[in-house]
């Protein structure tokens, strides 16, 4: 089942998120599913702010770049570590290692790793084509964690965190779409006009591999926090 909220209010869809996220903690919940990129950023601002400790929980991030260095600006785990880890340590985060010698085995040993745990709760954003994680349209429901070559709209939309497009990565390593649908939990975030398309096609209940983030209404247990006005069909 999906559960739609929406809040016109980013402030509040926030402030909703992150008592989300504290039920969670509150109910027991040790693993957190991650995810970085511009819906993300006040989320852990918010949860930097807040007296949430999660000094004994561990973190799996969906997706890491390959080819670019933990620390470089852009990685995505400086991203978590400047967003989130660095004031709110957890006691073990895991990020895919994108600049493994072999990334094909990197994927399968994430993998591994996810299939030895149980997320509790899986923070998911969702990318103008519909994408989650780096799963691009056409991704197979099925997919575990693997190396992906990332589409030019994709490239486009986060070039924006890069001097230029050329710089952004061809390849990520990301967690499958069967891998995100283990989680006990999920939570999708979807902010701005530009996702739109992507959550009007999730909202009509048609499920397909042409937009990722549809994979979700097999799951059952979702959450939804949105500011797109949206008519709600029935009552
Ligand atoms: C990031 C990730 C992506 C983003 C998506 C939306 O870890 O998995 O699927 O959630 O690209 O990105 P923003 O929030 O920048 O619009």
């Amino acid at each position: 089942t999906l559960k739609l909220e929406i809040w016109k209010n980013q402030n509040e869809l926030y402030n909703r998120a992150v008592e989300i996220i504290s039920e969670q903690l509150m109910s027991g919940a040790k693993t957190f599913g991650l995810a970085t990129g511009g819906t993300m950023i006040p989320l852990y601002k918010n949860l930097r702010n807040s007296k949430l400790d999660f000094s004994h929980c561990q973190s799996v991030n969906l997706d890491e770049y390959v080819g670019v260095s933990k620390d470089h600006p852009e990685s995505y785990y400086t991203f978590m570590r400047s967003h989130l880890f660095d004031a709110k340590p957890f006691k073990v985060t895991n990020i895919p290692d994108g600049v493994a010698e072999d990334i094909q085995k990197e994927s399968k040993a994430y993998e591994n790793l996810l299939k030895s745990l149980t997320v509790d709760l899986q923070i998911l954003g969702v990318g103008e084509n519909g994408h989650i994680g780096f799963n691009e349209p056409g991704t197979a429901f099925t997919s575990e964690t693997h190396v992906v070559e990332l589409t030019t709209s994709t490239r486009e939309a986060n070039a924006r965190f890069f001097q230029s497009i050329e710089e952004v990565p061809k390849l990520a390593i990301t967690m499958g779409i069967s891998s995100i649908l283990r989680a006990e939990c999920i939570l999708l975030l979807a902010i701005g006009e530009k996702k739109r398309p992507a959550i009007e096609a999730l909202l009509k209940g048609k499920i397909t591999e042409d937009i990722p983030v549809t994979s979700i209404l097999q799951h059952s247990n979702v959450i939804l926090l949105t500011d797109l006005s949206i008519e709600e069909e029935g009552t």
